[in-house]
């Protein structure tokens, strides 16, 4: 069977369906392919096209279609084009001449873009799911080492000193903002198009608002070549989940670093950790690295539909058919990442003494004492330069910060008063850093306490 069979005296070739069937594929839409039927029947009703009795049959046969659709018998021997060819050739078996009425006025056009908007909106949801459940397991994990000073890197060079709660809120405002794009694509993906047909506007007088209300859109779409022509709804999400995976990909570079043997800092746990086949002593970060991994596949699923879209002139073309692959492997991915990121996350054990060292053993409070020097009136430039000296001296003399007592410090300049020696340790240091999105311990501390309250609003 097929949706449009009249107009050809001859078959297809057989390496052309299958060249370019995609059931394979788009039978994940079945479900919400036979939703938007049963939505469309109801508007078929409206306007006069089928009858009370007639939609209440159709709609209780999609019913069992529905139930139908979770099993594999559904899909055996099938030959059909895609999902929306499969749907009603299955109805048709249940209803008989019935079926030929529900594509009444309808195009495969809308009605694609109608199922990916509806399974998109469900698999946005999901993805916001995730990044939340992440987000407080990154919550979690700070509170667990409130205190704890890591050195924080430029260049990867041990560069100032921070409280680990900080480093980890870095990360809670990128998953943050990713929520909020996928909030934001959420609200463009959620615009009906039933109503557009193939490209020109239904030559039935629908209430589109009312299809809309029936499948719980928020706004119906202005412009039906618009409709045909348009993926960029998919594009958004594909954007939100490039970013969401490449922080990901930042947080799993980082711990895969920490938890190295040449950092030493943190141990993941035996879960999600794996051996080797060969060396015994192994512990690899195998999950992380995946999701690092995985961040590449995802940013050439949005690569691939963007070259995909570009360049094809208005409206539908069948291009527009490989828009699936790639968003439902990104969606996989996404969810599948963020997902095994918040389990790492809750396997992390820190050893604080061990990062704390790190940042003792540096120069990590050089600005410190710079600063606090500029605040006792010598100009910031000169203060940079009387540190520099310090810092040249102790590396010469292989000497750490703590090794300078307050005399030392008198005799190697006399504007290096007593007060200052205190400084040297990158837990004082911190303190002079109390200002709204640094890390002293008490913003850190407010930092903590409202990243919870946003949370719970999520
Ligand atoms: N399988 C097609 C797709 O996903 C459905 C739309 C077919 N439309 C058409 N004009 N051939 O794009």
């Amino acid at each position: 069977m097929k949706l449009w069979g009249g107009r050809f005296a001859a078959e297809s070739s057989e390496v052309f369906e299958r060249f370019s069937g995609s059931l394979h594929f788009d039978k994940k839409l079945v479900d919400v392919d036979i939703r938007g039927s049963q939505a469309f029947a109801a508007a078929l009703e409206r306007v006069g096209i089928l009858t009370a009795a007639e939609r209440e049959k159709l709609v209780a046969a999609f019913e069992e279609l529905r139930a139908e659709a979770t099993t594999p018998a559904f899909y055996e021997g099938a030959t059909d084009e895609d999902v929306h060819t499969l749907v009603i050739r299955q109805l048709k078996a249940k209803v008989g001449g019935l079926a030929d009425k529900i594509h009444t006025g309808r195009s495969r056009n809308e009605q694609v873009s109608l199922d990916v908007r509806l399974w998109l909106r469900e698999a946005i949801d999901e993805t916001r799911a995730q990044l939340a459940a992440l987000m407080a397991s990154l919550l979690e994990l700070a509170k667990k080492y409130p205190d704890a000073v890591i050195p924080g890197y430029t260049h990867l060079r041990r560069a100032q000193a921070v409280l680990w709660p900080h480093y980890i809120l870095a990360y809670f405002e990128m998953f943050a903002r990713d929520y909020e794009r996928m909030t934001e694509a959420r609200a463009r993906v959620n615009v009906m198009p039933l109503g557009s047909g193939a490209l020109a506007g239904s030559g039935f007088p629908h209430d589109r608002e009312a299809i809309a209300r029936d499948l719980g859109f928020a706004a119906i779409t202005r412009n039906s070549m618009d409709v045909s022509a348009d993926r960029d709804f998919a594009l958004d999400y594909l954007h939100a989940a490039n970013l969401i995976m490449l922080h990901l990909s930042r947080l799993s570079e980082d711990w895969i670093l920490y938890s190295s043997e040449e950092f030493g800092w943190m141990e993941l746990g035996d879960g999600v950790t794996s051996g080797s086949s060969l060396m015994p002593q192994k512990k690899n970060p195998d999950s992380l690295e995946l999701i690092r991994g995985k961040s590449g596949r995802v940013f050439g699923d949005y690569s691939s539909l963007f070259v995909t879209v570009k360049g094809l002139p208005l409206t539908y073309n069948r291009d527009l058919q490989e828009d699936k692959e790639p968003l439902f492997d990104a969606v996989y991915q996404t969810v599948g990442s963020l997902e095994m990121a918040a389990v790492v996350a809750s396997t992390v054990v820190l050893k604080p003494a061990i990062p704390e060292q790190a940042a003792e053993e540096s120069w990590v409070v050089a600005t410190d004492l710079a600063e606090a020097l500029a605040r006792a009136g010598l100009p910031f430039h000169q203060s940079h330069v009387l540190v520099g000296k310090l810092v040249l001296e102790s590396t010469r003399d292989g000497k750490r910060p703590a090794d300078w007592t307050a005399e030392e410090l008198a005799a190697f300049d006399p504007r290096l008063t007593p007060e200052f020696a205190a400084l040297l340790k990158p837990r004082e240091g911190m303190k002079t850093r109390e200002i709204r999105g640094g890390t002293g311990p008490a913003s850190v501390a407010a930092a903590l306490a409202e990243a919870e309250a946003r949370l719970r609003l999520l």
